[in-house]
């Protein structure tokens, strides 16, 4: 059996319900108890559910150092692994430590702190709670500036430029993997944006943040997302615009998984 997961080979046959293709196409969010999907941004349940899965085991800890609503701590709480959210803004970060605690249960931990992933101290975040390593690590990062989550200059959809956004998202990368354990794995999910008549491939200078500090690229994999509450009324416009100019209109975003070698 993989030493990273709980799956079973030889039940292979019964985990009809888990992806092993590189399309994931989900077609309704999962909206069940404390998933509200209220924050504009959120990612859909179903994809930190799909790669705990896969790659996690019960009681093991997931860091998300870009928390948001919370969405990967209530389902790694669901699981029954252990969680700690970094999120920048303090009131959303409270909001998502209400929304967990509805339902809580005594059998796994999950810490909330609100801070800088670039800079937060994961050493004294990790000894306060009495562990050393951390066996998964999924990252949301904002998609640059395409939604502004605050005022603040610490924030990565403030930044400037893109080489200021990358540089910023590599800081957060070597914070939140330094005690990733060795052979273990992390994903981060990021979509692409256009800027000044052309695309801006963020995914793929994200993912190669990841290879320039040494992680293997394990999965390339592209999800649809359905419309966007700022975009939902304005199928049409778009359709216009697009058949009418040079461009195609985003449907997707990509989940990279990488794996700790060194
Ligand atoms: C794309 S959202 C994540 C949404 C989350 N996956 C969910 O389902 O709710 C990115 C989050 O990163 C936060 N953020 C931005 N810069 C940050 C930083 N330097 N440190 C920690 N969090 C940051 C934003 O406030 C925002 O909530």
């Amino acid at each position: 059996m993989a030493k990273y997961n709980d799956l079973d080979p030889k039940k292979w046959k019964e985990y009809t319900d888990i992806n092993t293709d590189s399309l994931w196409i989900i077609d309704k969010r999962d909206n069940s108890g404390a998933h509200t999907g209220d924050y504009h941004g959120n990612f859909v349940p179903q994809i930190p559910h799909q790669l705990f899965s896969r790659y996690t085991k019960k009681g093991d800890w997931i860091l998300d150092p870009f928390m948001g609503s919370g969405t990967s701590l209530i389902e790694a709480q669901r699981m029954g692994r252990n969680s700690i959210g970094i999120e920048l803004q303090q009131t959303v970060a409270c909001e998502a430590r209400e929304r967990i605690e509805t339902e809580r249960r005594d059998d796994c931990a999950v810490k909330v702190v609100s801070g800088d992933s670039r800079t937060i101290d994961m050493d004294k975040i990790m000894n306060d709670i009495g562990i050393k390593k951390l066996q998964f690590v999924i990252m949301h990062p904002p998609y640059w500036d395409i939604i502004k989550f605050s005022e603040s200059k610490n924030d990565l959809s403030n930044m400037e430029s893109l080489d200021e956004f990358l540089g910023a998202f590599g800081e957060v990368i070597d914070n939140s993997t330094k005690r990733l354990e060795k052979n273990r794995y992390c994903a981060c999910v990021i979509g692409d944006k256009y800027s000044n008549s052309q695309v801006i491939p963020l995914g793929f200078y994200c993912m190669n943040k990841f290879i320039e500090k040494g992680f293997l690229l394990k999965a390339i994999l592209v999800k649809n997302f359905g419309e966007t509450k700022g975009k939902s009324n304005q199928q049409g416009i778009w359709r216009y615009r697009a058949i009418t100019n040079d461009f195609y209109i985003f449907k997707h975003e990509y989940i990279f998984v990488f794996k700790k070698v060194k």
